[in-house]
């Protein structure tokens, strides 16, 4: 098969279904008031809106943040003067100027990705409660044209050409990751030195090197592609002459934002830090263009430029654009780690999360399964930062599980000795 010797690793990610719910807006956690809040909780949320309004005051070009009726929602307004011109092609009505946004959910929901695998493997589905019926073909079955999976043998033989055994990459694996969008305001600056600087470089789809290496870099360390564009895998992998990419294919059901969210989410998954260029977050644009080809429509620009602050005054990515070029830019108020966990063992609890404020990783699985076993080499040769990691979650592999009310995990732990 030519397409799996050009690819190094061919992996699907698998979905955070609560991403798309806090992404659309909407403040809808139903309190289960199995966990009640102390004093301490409160201040701790309390304290991060106030953190993060004035982070969104002093980087957010014009943007404000306002705290809204409860702990957890926030409201992200744009300046009244602002013209927005992208318009739902359904209702045909204009994006609005302001975007409601649930920080609790936000903090709970990113900071566990941070700790989570979200590539799918075998493992996984193997451990899943009717992983192959159920869950493997609905994920799957448009990439590789598989039907249902009810033929468990037939199935894996299929699958096993591109999803790997055990998790490829880990938690903090890396350092310092771009993840490098595809909007034409990328031509305005050059970043290409400083973004082949970065450990890990993750590019979009067909998003093209050549001929822009000034703009966008040379490195390319992965590169996400949705299923349309997998389908064309010969076409994008003749992008990168060196074939030194891992191929990663996103089997994204959701709207073309939620593909956005997804490559910060493979980054934030592996990373310790995650820097973006190339997602249009200036004030100004109206319309999606793309460096390398003209504009598409379907894009919410002033929606994203909102969600992608508030990441930003969350302390979970930094932003580079036209308008913020100076690569030693400093994010002002972005609230510290410790403000973080704080607000984050609180609104676990607010929002009923499973293992609430435990201190005991393990406690946030809903489903413990033993681990098919790794690669001692593998864990060995990982840098400090994820080593540590491995120690504190006991050397478990967490798997963000889809529609879990509790936004419990699915964990493998090592096989007893
Ligand atoms: C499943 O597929 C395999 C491989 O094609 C075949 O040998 C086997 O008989 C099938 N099993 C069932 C239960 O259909
Ligand atoms: C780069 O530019 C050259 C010269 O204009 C052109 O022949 C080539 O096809 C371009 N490459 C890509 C990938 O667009
Ligand atoms: C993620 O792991 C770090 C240790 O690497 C830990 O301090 C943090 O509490 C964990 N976060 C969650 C949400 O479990």
């Amino acid at each position: 098969m030519k397409v799996l010797q050009l690819a190094l690793m061919l992996a699907l990610i698998c979905g955070f279904a609560a991403i798309s719910a806090y992404i659309n807006g909407i403040s809808q956690f139903s309190v289960s008031r199995r966990y009640q809040l102390t004093d301490e909780d409160t201040e701790a949320l309390l304290s991060l809106h106030d953190t993060f309004e004035k982070c969104v005051s002093a980087n957010g070009l014009g943007l404000k943040a306002a705290k809204g009726s409860d702990y957890c929602q926030t409201t992200i307004n744009f300046p009244s003067d602002t013209i927005p011109k992208w318009k739902d092609p359904k209702t045909g009505e204009l994006e609005s100027l302001s975007f409601d946004f649930n920080l609790c959910e936000a903090v709970a929901t990113w900071e566990q990705v941070r700790n989570s695998t979200t590539i799918l493997t075998k493992e996984f589905i193997d451990s899943l409660p009717n992983g192959w019926e159920e869950y493997a073909w609905r994920r799957i079955n448009k990439g590789i044209l598989l039907n249902r999976c009810q033929n468990k043998t037939l199935c894996m033989e299929k699958l096993s050409l591109v999803l790997p055994e055990t998790p490829p990459y880990f938690p903090r694996q890396f350092g310092r990751c771009a993840v490098i969008g595809n909007s034409g305001d990328l031509l305005k600056t050059k970043f290409g030195k400083e973004i082949d600087d970065y450990d890990v470089v993750i590019r979009e789809n067909g998003a093209p090197i050549e001929n822009y290496t000034e703009y966008v870099g040379r490195k390319s360390t992965f590169r996400l592609l949705n299923r349309g564009s997998a389908k064309a895998l010969d076409k994008v992998v003749e992008l990168d002459e060196q074939r030194k990419e891992a191929l990663i294919i996103k089997t994204t059901i959701h709207d073309i934002m939620n593909q956005m969210i997804r490559a910060l989410e493979f980054a934030l998954s592996m990373c310790d830090s995650v820097d973006m260029y190339g997602f249009t977050v200036d004030p100004g644009y109206k319309e999606w263009t793309r460096y390398f080809s003209e504009s598409r429509q379907g894009h919410t620009p002033l929606h994203g430029r909102a969600y992608y602050q508030m990441m930003e005054c969350l302390g979970l990515i930094k932003i580079h654009s036209p308008m913020r070029a100076d690569p030693n830019r400093v994010v002002k108020w972005v609230p510290s780690n410790h403000m973080i966990r704080d607000a984050r063992i609180a609104s676990e609890k607010l929002l009923g999360r499973v293992g609430a404020g435990s201190v005991n990783p393990l406690s946030a699985c809903s489903i413990i399964k033993r681990q098919v076993k790794r690669n001692p080499d593998t864990i060995s040769k990982l840098r400090k930062a994820a080593q540590d990691h491995m120690r504190y979650v006991k050397s478990s592999t967490m798997y963000p599980l889809e529609h879990n009310p509790g936004h419990g995990l699915l964990c493998t732990v090592p096989a007893a000795k």
